[in-house]
């Protein structure tokens, strides 16, 4: 039965409902926020590009992308008010080469927020994205963005979360591969809550690599790796490397015990799917 002295919420991210209760420094204080958006990454591009300096921790939400972006020029799914779908800024302080790592420490940030909300444990397939029964509910696109001249002034954490998507909801292309929080957990999950944990997590997360570097969260991406022991193939530019999956190296780089005898090999970024036998 419903919780009569629950207070009614309408079912949508709207700023003021986002930062009650948000527990940050600075992650979130300021939000753009759209019923409708061809891309919260590309918009927050705009703002980082713009006259204006936008300030570390801006967020963009949409409760819907008509043109949602995922890595390798690939498309992103974003129907209207089923998943998360945000851009955080942030101006980290951190070499260009730290990218890799901070793309899976917004990954640990996001699987840890999960966990600790929901008790559910989705696992981490390096480099961006989450699993939960063997489906994607969620994956992160990092991008550098600055004024002329200034390349990586602003780092653009773009992360799409499936929250309360059924297996219809999905097109067909999709149907096989993807999953969402409320597939796993069987009931529809509070996005607003959800979005405030993962806030908090990530900023929590980013100051503590800034203070003590990224083994935490490197440490986290292993335990909770889809990947690791498994033999995969990776495609890493005009590249493809089939072998085992026996680390994630300390530069965040995966490595690989090639099939072909040929010893380890180790790759900055690529995209994995899985060989058989395993
Ligand atoms: C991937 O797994 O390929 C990355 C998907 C990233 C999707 C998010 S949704 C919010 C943000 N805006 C976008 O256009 N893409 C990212």
């Amino acid at each position: 039965m419903a919780n009569p002295r629950r207070e009614y919420r309408p079912d949508r991210l709207y700023p003021w409902e986002v930062q009650k209760g948000l527990a940050t420094r600075f992650t979130g204080h300021w939000i753009e926020y759209y019923a409708e958006l061809p891309s919260t990454n590309r918009r927050a591009r705009e703002l980082a590009t713009g006259p204006a300096s936008p300030p570390e921790g801006l967020l963009v939400l949409a409760e819907k992308q008509t043109a949602g972006r995922g890595r390798l020029g690939r498309s992103w799914f974003s129907p209207a008010g089923t998943g998360i779908w945000m851009t955080l800024l942030l101006k980290p302080a951190f070499p260009p080469g730290e990218l890799p790592k901070l793309t899976l420490l917004a990954a640990a940030a996001v699987a840890r927020a999960v966990s600790a909300e929901l008790e559910l444990t989705p696992l981490i397939k390096w480099p961006n994205d989450l699993y939960l029964d063997n489906r994607k509910i969620a994956g992160i696109l990092a991008e550098t963005a600055g004024k002329a001249g200034a390349p990586w002034e602003y780092l653009l954490l773009g992360i799409g979360i499936n929250v309360n998507q059924t297996a219809a909801d999905f097109p067909g292309d999709l149907q096989e591969k993807a999953g969402s929080l409320r597939m796993s957990l069987g009931a529809p999950v509070d996005r607003i809550t959800l979005l405030r944990r993962c806030l908090a997590v990530l900023e929590e997360e980013y100051v503590y690599a800034r203070e003590n570097g990224f083994a935490r969260a490197l440490a986290y991406c292993r335990q909770y790796s889809l990947i690791l022991g498994r033999r995969v193939e990776v495609k890493s530019g005009d590249r493809c490397y089939r072998g085992k999956a026996v680390a994630i190296r300390d530069d965040g780089s995966l490595e690989l015990l090639l099939d072909d005898g040929t010893g380890a090999a180790g790759i900055a970024t690529g995209e994995v799917s899985f060989i058989s036998p395993y």
